[in-house]
């Protein structure tokens, strides 16, 4: 532990001189009777036609976008959300299986070195009860989300996974699992996985070293992330929005790497300070940093199964709301056991449900109705597979 506190406070010495806050420097401006910026609305619609565009323009997007152009970004990716998925959300059932984990990422409160947290482990039974009631609610999409915890061996995942297809062969599973070898991705492909979600984090480097102990490697992340769709996966990732070392350069990767991967399903939500991580001084993402990243992916990557994260959630009450009119299409609520929901405590403050399941959902699905959005609780696939299996 030591050690990975003494590596990240020798590289924020390094780094003092990075000017963290002006990746969107004008992006808290409200003044809405200011004139807009007419070379970033062409630029987005550009970015709509073509689907890319030059490192430099995206860059410009980043770097000059405020809340004046915002609402045309996010009527533009909206537009795109619904030309495949129309107004649909889907709903799937998130069960966190283990706070277990054998990385030592910096940001993240279950990491390795956090001997402040109560660990837990889902029994098999616990796992395929939690799967049961979520099924008997509709769900039919269960997305089995874990640290990287070497004792959720590939013999014991694949177990559940085939009593879980078994039983409920019209289901989709996803799993959140971590790294891990081809031949493990295979095996739990061939046992009954679809989908698997492997954020990359940040698609430098550089920022990527910054954010991770010695012993983790980006070319790793990146290579797990080939062996999936190797495995033939729907495979998801993404990255947080505001952590610590992250620049405009940094995100503009991000973007670049998600067009050249095309990935099925992405994850974007702000990061959050833990208390009891290396990272627990640093500022939170912000709101519409994070909206404008999850805009920027749909129109860069339009068929995609976007989640209006927790973690959006968590920083502002309506923040998930919001990303649904900014091309999200994703609302993964936590069906795991209540009791545990607490223990998952990736950053402070993440939200935990605290009404019964069933009444959350009639509240979650009229609330959804209001704002008019068609709540689906099919399977859900990647709009290229529908049909397929
Ligand atoms: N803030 C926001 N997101 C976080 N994650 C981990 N720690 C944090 C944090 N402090 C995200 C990572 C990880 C996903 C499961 O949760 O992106 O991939």
């Amino acid at each position: 532990m030591l050690q990975s506190y003494f590596y990240v406070y020798s590289i924020m010495t390094l780094e003092k001189g990075d000017d963290m806050k002006s990746i969107f420097p004008r992006i808290n401006n409200t003044t809405l009777d200011i004139k807009k910026n007419t070379r970033v609305i062409s630029l987005i619609n550009e970015l709509k036609v073509k689907g890319i565009l030059p490192i430099e323009e995206l860059k410009y997007i980043i770097e000059n976008i405020s809340q004046n152009e915002c609402q045309e970004l996010f009527y533009i990716a909206n537009m795109v959300k619904e030309k495949y998925y129309k107004k649909k959300v889907y709903l799937r059932a998130l069960i966190e299986v283990s706070n277990y984990c054998k990385q030592g990422c910096f940001y993240c409160g279950i990491n390795r070195d956090n001997k402040s947290i109560k660990r837990y482990r889902l029994s098999s039974s616990q796992i395929f009860d939690s799967v049961k009631n979520a099924y008997n609610l509709g769900y039919r999409t269960f997305v089995l989300q874990g640290g990287d915890d070497p004792l959720l061996s590939d013999e014991f995942i694949a177990d559940i996974l085939i009593k879980i297809k078994n039983i409920y062969p019209d289901t989709r599973i996803t799993l959140s699992l971590g790294e891990k070898s081809q031949e493990s991705y295979d095996k739990l492909k061939i046992a009954g996985a679809d989908r698997y979600l492997l954020r990359h984090e940040t698609a430098s480097f550089k920022h990527y070293m910054h954010l991770h102990p010695r012993d983790m490697f980006y070319d790793n992340r990146i290579k797990c992330l080939h062996y999936l769709r190797g495995s033939k996966y729907q495979v998801g990732t993404g990255m947080m929005i505001g952590s610590p070392f992250q620049t405009s350069d940094s995100l503009v990767s991000d973007l670049m790497f998600l067009y050249k991967f095309q990935p099925e399903m992405i994850g974007i939500g702000p990061f959050i300070h833990h208390h009891d991580t290396p990272f627990k001084d640093y500022s939170d993402g912000g709101l519409y940093e994070t909206l404008v990243m999850v805009a920027l992916a749909r129109i860069i990557v339009p068929k995609a199964l976007i989640p209006a994260t927790t973690a959006l959630g968590s920083i502002i009450s309506g923040g998930r709301e919001l990303a649904l009119k900014a091309g999200a299409n994703v609302l993964m609520p936590n069906l795991g056991p209540e009791d545990k929901r607490e223990l998952y405590s990736i950053y402070d403050n993440k939200i935990t449900i605290s009404d019964s399941d069933n009444e959350f959902k009639t509240k979650l699905e009229n609330k959804l109705i209001k704002e008019g959005h068609i709540v689906d609780y099919s399977v859900g696939d990647h709009i290229d597979l529908e049909g397929v299996k």
